[in-house]
């Protein structure tokens, strides 16, 4: 017996960043701002991520690239990190990402990766919360509430044998 399967996720688009809800448009602006750190000398691509915990903390993240390319890591999981390792217990509750490239905010929103993605779901999967990612842009805003819808069919815990301690 052979089934096909759909997955569709919702997602919401914006045109301005004045429709978001104030606290969405305050992460958002803490992501643009976020961006002019990244150190991005070698694609130019200078990506900023603020992070909002449960306490309402806002903590940045950038990309920081390196000579050897695989060794730089993304803005999502700089943030997350920093704000996993600085306040324990403090759950992210939404991630807001802006890319600028030539000084110019991106014309469209930037979608984090798939490294990115295993990142956000497991943070999802270990505080029992879902994490609302807001992807900034010129030209549009994406609203997705819940990063794990960017990752059907996910690898996680429950694929491993051993029991998370
Ligand atoms: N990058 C991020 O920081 N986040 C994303 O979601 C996409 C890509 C970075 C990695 C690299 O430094 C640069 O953007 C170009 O890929």
């Amino acid at each position: 017996m052979i089934r096909t399967i759909n997955i569709s996720i919702p997602y919401k688009e914006f045109d301005t960043i004045k429709e978001l809800e104030s606290s969405d448009r305050e992460l958002l602006l803490s992501a643009m701002e976020a961006a002019k750190n990244a150190y991005a000398p070698y694609s130019g691509f200078k990506v900023g991520a603020a992070v909002r915990l449960e306490s309402n903390k806002i903590v940045n993240g950038t990309n920081v690239e390196n000579a050897a390319f695989p060794s730089g890591i993304c803005a999502e999981r700089t943030a997350l990190s920093g704000a996993s390792s600085n306040y324990p217990g403090d759950n992210p509750v939404a991630l807001a990402l802006a890319a600028i490239y030539e000084q110019e905010l991106s014309q469209e929103p930037v979608s984090p990766c798939g490294n990115c993605r295993q990142v956000i779901a497991e943070e999802e999967t270990r505080n029992g919360r879902s994490i609302r990612i807001i992807l900034g842009s010129k030209n549009k805003i994406r609203v997705i509430e819940k990063g794990s819808d960017l990752l059907p069919l996910q690898f996680s815990r429950d694929d491993l044998p051993v029991t998370p301690r």
